[in-house]
């Protein structure tokens, strides 16, 4: 090869290596879903809502999560707050800060917070699994407030039924009734508890879950409830596993993997099934977190429709996949 020829192949191999570079995470082209993939937001920052929850209202979806950002100052901990109409697209909100409120310590934890609307009083009521650095204290954290994105003001801590608390989910019925999953480590199990009229406390369990499961979610699809939970093994991921049941009472049916064993749910851990309701199909979508607990700011979020139905649960590969947020339905990219 000569002098033009090799310069020639290098340009070419140099133009090549900078488009496949560039059709990665970054390459959005406003429709996609890149599962594990750097998440940017309106400001083009990675998505800061880590183990977290999502609420709809009138047609505006609300994502709330563990703000982990690199600058984050070691006395607060934030949440995340995030608006979508597509749950493609996701308007950075707020970063809401909460000191250390029941005086935990260095390294208290505020994990995994979900929020829910209380049509009665009109408020928003945060919860939050808050702990010391050695994860004794165990229990949820209240916080209100008038408005989506607003001022959340710590109302109180509590054990929901009494009982230790640690990982929370959120789960919203159809009806509307509201539910707080949590895991309970002492009874081994994750307990469905609904919510008082005001939300600002569990009212009454719904149905203990008798299998060593955390990362709690929960979605009613074609007249079956479906519970995914993951295994007891910190930031590192395991298989994930789903029951069903006819009634959230139960009883609910033996825990199955929702993926290949081996993939460790493709190196994620369930905190939400999301349920979308189109004019054409109903498409629920596993939310999953990918933690990086040496770099929090960077872990990713694992989102992929799952494939369900007559007592099955599967989730796919992970490939990039558009959601049709009118109709319903998804394409999953084939490659
Ligand atoms: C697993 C939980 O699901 C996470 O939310 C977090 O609490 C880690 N354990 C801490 O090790």
């Amino acid at each position: 090869m000569n002098s033009t020829n090799f310069r020639t192949a290098l340009l070419v191999f140099t133009v090549l290596f900078i488009s496949s570079v560039s059709l990665t995470a970054q390459d959005k082209d406003g429709k996609t879903i890149y599962p594990g993939a750097v998440w940017p937001d309106d400001h083009g920052n990675h998505i800061q809502a880590h183990g977290g929850g999502i609420i709809k209202l009138g047609a505006t979806y609300y994502w709330f999560g563990e703000y982990r950002a690199k600058d984050n100052l070691p006395e607060f901990r934030y949440v995340g707050c995030y608006s979508s109409t597509d749950l493609v697209n996701w308007k950075f909100l707020k970063k809401i800060q909460f000191p250390d409120p029941e005086n935990l310590g260095a390294g208290w934890v505020l994990e995994r917070p979900k929020v829910y609307y209380n049509n009665r009083t009109k408020k928003f009521v945060m919860y939050m699994h808050l702990d010391d650095r050695s994860y004794k204290f165990a229990r949820v954290g209240v916080a209100v407030s008038d408005k989506v994105d607003g001022e959340y003001k710590f109302v109180k801590s509590f054990r929901p039924l009494g009982l230790e608390s640690r990982d929370i989910g959120q789960f919203i019925d159809d009806d509307g009734t509201s539910y707080l999953v949590f895991e309970s480590r002492p009874t081994r199990g994750f307990y469905i508890a609904k919510l008082s009229d005001d939300y600002l406390n569990v009212a009454e369990q719904t149905c203990f879950i008798s299998a060593p499961l955390e990362g709690g979610a929960i979605v009613h699809y074609n007249g079956l409830y479906y519970a995914i939970g993951s295994a007891l093994t910190g930031w590192d991921p395991n298989p994930n596993k789903f029951a069903t049941a006819k009634s959230l009472e139960g009883p609910w049916s033996e825990f199955k993997d929702i993926a290949p064993p081996e993939s460790k749910t493709y190196g994620s851990q369930s905190t939400m099934l999301i349920k979308v309701a189109g004019s054409k199909d109903t498409t629920v979508i596993f939310m999953g977190d990918q933690w990086r607990p040496s770099s929090q700011w960077d872990s990713r979020y694992l989102w992929m429709p799952v494939e369900i139905g007559e007592g099955k649960l599967k989730l796919p590969e992970p490939k990039p996949w558009k959601l049709n947020i009118k109709t319903g339905q998804v394409k999953v990219e084939n490659k």
